[in-house]
């Protein structure tokens, strides 16, 4: 009986995975969030080429600068392009009310994407942004089906268009990005490694208590043995 009930969970399991996905396979993607270098590229690809539109309004700018390792300096000059100051919250330029006139949907804050989409859609999301003319901005995309957002990173990746009649694949038209697909691939990891880091600011510190109170558990089982076995020694 156990055993068949564990043969149906995982007979199940892939169409969980399915569901979850929509019908485009979604590419992997490994994050890793000790990597500074990673999300230092992330966090100037989101200033670039996503604060115009979205804000990371739960995070303040000098609180990434210490996570991230760059000095206060660092950040107002090459991060800040608003007024804004070090101990600001990471606001995009645009109010809703603007963004609902000029794109009829306000871009949602991006603070804690990550963990409401999960990082391998996110970097599915960014990358499978193609041409279709029948969309009021020219594109269209493979994870968000007609999506409101307009393709902001075109101009790296070069532009996309549908492979077949069905456009069940993408192909880049040569020469149109500043970007090899290599190199768009890496960015596009970097700047959801920092979404990532974004979404939950404490989790390497979390790891790092986690350890701290495992290593103290076995140390503190070992006393624990050692002074049950002297209390019971003459007991026995
Ligand atoms: C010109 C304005 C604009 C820019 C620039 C822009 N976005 Fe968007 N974005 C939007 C709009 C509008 C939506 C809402 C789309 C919808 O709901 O159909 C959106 C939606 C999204 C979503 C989906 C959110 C969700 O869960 O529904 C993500 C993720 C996202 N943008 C990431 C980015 C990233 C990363 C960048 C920078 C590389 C960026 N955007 C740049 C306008 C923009």
């Amino acid at each position: 009986m156990k055993k068949k009930i564990v043969a149906l969970i995982f007979a199940a399991l892939p169409m969980f995975g399915f569901a979850a996905n929509g019908a485009y396979p979604l590419d992997k993607v490994n994050i890793d969030l000790t990597d500074k270098a990673a999300m230092q590229d992330g966090l100037k690809t989101f200033a670039n080429y996503c604060m115009g539109c979205h804000g990371a309004k739960f995070q303040r700018y000098e609180r990434v600068a210490t996570d991230l390792g760059i000095s206060e300096e660092q950040m107002m000059e090459n991060i800040v392009f608003t007024d804004a100051k070090i101990g600001d919250h990471m606001k995009s330029a645009m109010t809703d009310a603007q963004a609902k006139q000029w794109l009829g949907v306000a871009p949602p804050d991006l603070t804690m994407v990550a963990r409401v989409r999960g990082a391998d859609w996110l970097y599915n999301y960014m990358r499978t942004f193609y041409q279709d003319t029948t969309r009021p901005y020219g594109a269209n995309n493979m994870v968000f089906k007609d999506v409101g957002m307009p393709n902001v990173l075109v101009s790296l990746q070069g532009n996309q268009v549908c492979a077949d009649e069905a456009c069940t694949t993408l192909t880049i038209e040569p020469g149109t990005g500043s970007m090899s697909a290599a190199e768009f691939d890496e960015t596009i990891k970097n700047l959801v490694t920092f979404l990532e880091y974004s979404a939950n600011p404490v989790k390497l510190k979390s790891q790092r208590i986690g350890t701290y109170v495992l290593i103290f558990l076995v140390i503190f089982f070992v006393f624990a043995y050692l002074l049950k076995r002297e209390y019971w020694k003459d007991i026995k």
